[in-house]
């Protein structure tokens, strides 16, 4: 039940995970306008983390068909991507990804607007990714996990948006879903304490309306009940005893 402390060799893995996983968005994101399919995106991550030698930490996760996740308006988190599946102007698409690097996972996902969105659905997307920014200010060794949880909630409940609350962030290295569970909600408790060489996915998943979300009959696909649009943002970071330290965030 412990959360694992990287070596510095593990640590390298892991910020070359990351880097790689950092450009694949960045050219994923280049993709984005009306007219392509998430199965376009797909199939160019899917080249992308083959080209790089590492291979899908997503595809057969538990079955999961993808070699990413691409959730579109109302779709939190889980979306399957498709060739039915068309962007159009006005839609929003959360795209996850991560690769494995020598043995060692990457996980980030971004929130993007296709052609002109909705300012209240810009907003949703720069605030679920300010709140991340808000919740990495407590992650440093000393402080305590749940600090994170405390400070991305903060933030999120200045602007009366849903936090979902039946999926959180992780612990990730070896394996895509390590020790420890990262909720994105308030804790009364403060959790286990932070300690340099621990990397966690920290990924806020909220929603225009309320939180609460439904299953869709591809028993993978995350909906808000409410079918309000929803928002991701996801970074692996490493706890250092300063800042910490984004890994799948770089220049
Ligand atoms: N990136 C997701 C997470 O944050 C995991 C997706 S697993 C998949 O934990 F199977 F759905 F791809
Ligand atoms: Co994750």
């Amino acid at each position: 039940m412990a959360i694992s402390i990287k070596s510095q060799r593990e640590i390298e893995l892991m910020r070359e995970s990351n880097r790689l996983l950092c450009e694949m968005h960045n050219e994923l994101a280049k993709m984005i306008k009306p007219g392509i399919t998430t199965m376009d995106l797909d199939k160019a991550a899917a080249a992308f983390i083959k080209d790089c030698g590492c291979v899908s930490n997503f595809l057969n996760y538990e079955g999961y068909p993808g070699n990413i996740c691409t959730s579109v308006n109302e779709q939190v988190v889980h979306g399957i991507p498709s060739d039915k599946t068309v962007l159009k102007e006005g839609d929003i698409i959360s795209i996850d990804a991560g690769m494995i690097y020598k043995g060692y996972h990457s996980d980030a996902a971004r929130t993007y607007g296709v052609g002109k969105i909705a300012p209240e659905v810009q907003q949703l997307i720069d605030e679920t990714r300010n709140s991340f920014f808000e919740g990495i200010k407590m992650a440093k060794a000393g402080n305590h996990l749940f600090d994170i949880s405390n400070a991305i909630a903060d933030h999120i409940d200045k602007f009366g948006y849903g936090i979902v609350r039946d999926l959180v962030g992780h612990g990730v290295g070896t394996s895509l879903h390590e020790e420890p569970q990262i909720p994105n909600f308030h804790m009364t408790r403060r959790g286990p304490r932070l300690q340099a060489g621990m990397t966690l996915a920290i990924e806020p998943m909220i929603a225009l309306g309320r939180g609460d979300v439904d299953w869709l009959d591809d028993d993978w696909t995350v909906v808000t009940e409410d079918r309000s649009p929803a928002a991701h943002y996801e970074n692996t970071i490493l706890i250092t005893d300063g800042e910490p330290e984004i890994l799948s965030l770089v220049d």
